[in-house]
């Protein structure tokens, strides 16, 4: 698992270099899982998670998820935005489907990247867009620095994206969604050894795996009780057994966040 897991670093690295659909894609290729039906989840609506944000690139293709925490704030992950500028992004809300020309398409007018972050591996994996316009949507919102026990071991969680829907599948043209439950901390550094940062990242899934999130869900949420908790981050393939996704810690930088919500 650490030769596994030292592959997926060095992917990471050339990702983080590499253009905008590249820097969604953390994991290198590992062993192919049987297909499961976010892997394991559910059709659902941006009717229904209003807050729920599509990123993409200039010509609207999606890379990863947001979510909107105020009409001009989305809350992403730091992995989503490593070499992407104001120019080269866009936040979509109010669009369900990948392939449709619906919602409200805005304009970034600045990144900031947690200033610490320099791999999803290492923590610090959050990110703050402003939006050079409004969007007309509810918003969510997070958890407070203090709330850290919202990831007590067990917790049904809620993940959200349009990413693959098997660790090498394709994304889904429809807005997907599943619950996992939270894992405890000694059960993910069992998974991960040092790769899991405590203090950062919050591990969910079930031990025999079959849901999680995947390829193109980064950046988007992590609900704990209808609340932001935490960003999909990264994994080891996805929704293998023994592998839970990791998911950054919000309650950990929520006072960053917040400075940058009210900037
Ligand atoms: N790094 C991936 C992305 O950029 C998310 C991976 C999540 N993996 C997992 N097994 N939960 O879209």
């Amino acid at each position: 698992m650490f030769g596994l897991n030292r592959a997926k670093k060095t992917a990471a690295v050339i990702a983080a270099t590499a253009a905008a659909a590249a820097t969604a894609l953390l994991s290198a290729p590992t062993a192919v899982a049987a297909p499961q039906p976010i892997v394991g989840g559910t059709t659902t609506t941006t009717t229904t998670y209003p807050f729920m944000m599509q990123i993409t690139d200039a010509s609207q293709n999606q890379f990863c998820g947001g979510t909107l925490v105020s009409a001009t704030k989305v809350v992403t992950a730091a992995h989503c935005m490593v070499g992407e500028t104001t120019s080269s992004v866009r936040v979509v809300g109010g669009r369900t489907y990948l392939n449709g020309t619906n919602g409200t398409v805005a304009r970034v007018s600045k990144i900031w990247i947690n200033p610490s972050y320099t791999d999803a591996t290492n923590g610090d994996d959050v990110a703050v867009l402003t939006l050079s316009t409004s969007m007309p949507y509810t918003t969510a919102s997070y958890v407070s620095s203090s709330q850290t026990g919202v990831y007590a071991a067990g917790t049904t969680a809620r993940i959200i994206g349009w990413g693959t829907t098997s660790e090498n599948g394709s994304s889904s043209n429809q807005l997907r969604t599943a619950t996992v439950p939270t894992v405890s901390d000694t059960s993910c550094r069992s998974s991960y050894g040092s790769d899991y940062v405590a203090t950062d990242m919050v591990c969910a899934g079930y031990t025999s795996g079959g849901v999680d999130t995947c390829q193109g869900d980064s950046g988007g949420p992590l609900l704990i009780g209808g609340v932001l908790a935490g960003i999909t981050s990264w994994g080891e393939g996805c929704a293998e057994a023994g592998y839970p996704g990791v998911y950054t810690r919000l309650t950990t930088f929520s006072s960053l966040v917040t400075t940058q919500v009210n900037s």
